[in-house]
């Protein structure tokens, strides 16, 4: 099981979060949030959505957060007093591999966003399966379930440079099962199966886009630059053999090193022309009535 400690983590997340912030406000959108109803964040992690849920039940319901990570809830105590959530939101530490700490029927909804993946154990979780049934055990009859995944595979950061983008995805996802770590590349997930396998009905599944263009707002900007740029696609020797070896060639390399260069007059996100698209999926069933 892997604890995150890491508050560096947990601002990479926040930072994601706002990132994605259109499209997890399309999928709560689309949750109807009862006004006023009991919602449980499983697996809340720093707590960046826990003020758009809140938002959805007409700040006026009530939101449980819990995660395995105490760090990630220290984080999750400052969301809460920045969003003035108090006396709406309570956090806890749990984990959600093992019975959770609430009783039946006790939620009207669970989200879940980023967290079950099939990639099993070395991420703490046997089998997504099991968790969902617990999610379903603590939600009324009728109520929902959703599950949140960010998927990396359809992302499009690198618009004009298509076979670029294709080859520098390749290799991270080469790189990433070379060294064993998660790979969120792979988030295509047998969603629906889960949720059907642990006894849902009523299952869903609908695409929401996070899209941007020149200028970009600060924050959008930053996680592009930080996560995206100088982290997964940093052109490093180890990127470059790899993505030489799925196709890129060396020009292509050289235009990726010079448009991916802050100090570059070339710096693909100074081009007025500059946009990117990336979506998350939304699955959703309903416990049995
Ligand atoms: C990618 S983060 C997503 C956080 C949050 N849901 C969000 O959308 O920003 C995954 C979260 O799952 C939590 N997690 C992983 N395994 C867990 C477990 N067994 N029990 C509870 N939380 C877990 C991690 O601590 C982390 O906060």
């Amino acid at each position: 099981m892997v604890v995150i400690e890491n508050a560096a983590y947990g601002h990479h997340e926040l930072l994601y979060n706002r990132f994605m912030e259109p499209a997890l406000q399309s999928a709560i959108h689309l949750l109807r949030l009862p006004p006023g109803s009991r919602g449980l964040d499983a697996g809340c992690g720093p707590g960046g959505v826990l003020h758009l849920l809140d938002n959805a039940t007409g700040s006026v319901g009530h939101i449980t957060g819990v995660d395995i990570s105490p760090a990630l809830l220290d984080m999750a105590r400052q969301q809460v007093e920045q969003w003035k959530l108090d006396g709406r939101v309570s956090l806890a530490c749990a984990d959600l591999s093992q019975p959770l700490p609430f009783a039946d029927d006790v939620f009207d909804w669970v989200w879940s966003a980023d967290v079950l993946c099939s990639d099993g154990e070395a991420r703490g979780f046997a089998d997504p399966v099991e968790v969902i049934r617990e999610f379903a055990r603590v939600v009324k009859p009728g109520g929902t379930v959703a599950i949140f995944l960010g998927n990396r595979l359809g992302a499009m950061y690198l618009p004009g440079h298509a076979h670029l983008e294709q080859c520098l995805s390749t290799a991270i996802q080469l790189n990433y099962l070379k060294t064993g770590r998660f790979a969120p590349s792979f988030y295509h997930e047998p969603v629906l199966a889960w949720l059907r396998t642990a006894g849902l009905t009523h299952l869903k599944i609908s695409a929401h886009i996070a899209e941007y263009q020149y200028p970009l707002k600060p924050d959008v900007r930053d996680y592009i630059r930080e996560f995206i740029f100088a982290r997964e696609y940093a052109p490093t020797p180890e990127l470059k053999q790899r993505a030489h070896g799925v196709g890129l060639t060396e020009d292509e390399w050289a235009t990726w090193v010079d448009i991916s260069d802050p100090a570059s007059p070339n710096y693909l996100l100074d081009s007025e022309d500059y946009y990117c698209v990336r979506f998350g999926t939304l699955a959703t069933g309903h416990v049995l009535e």
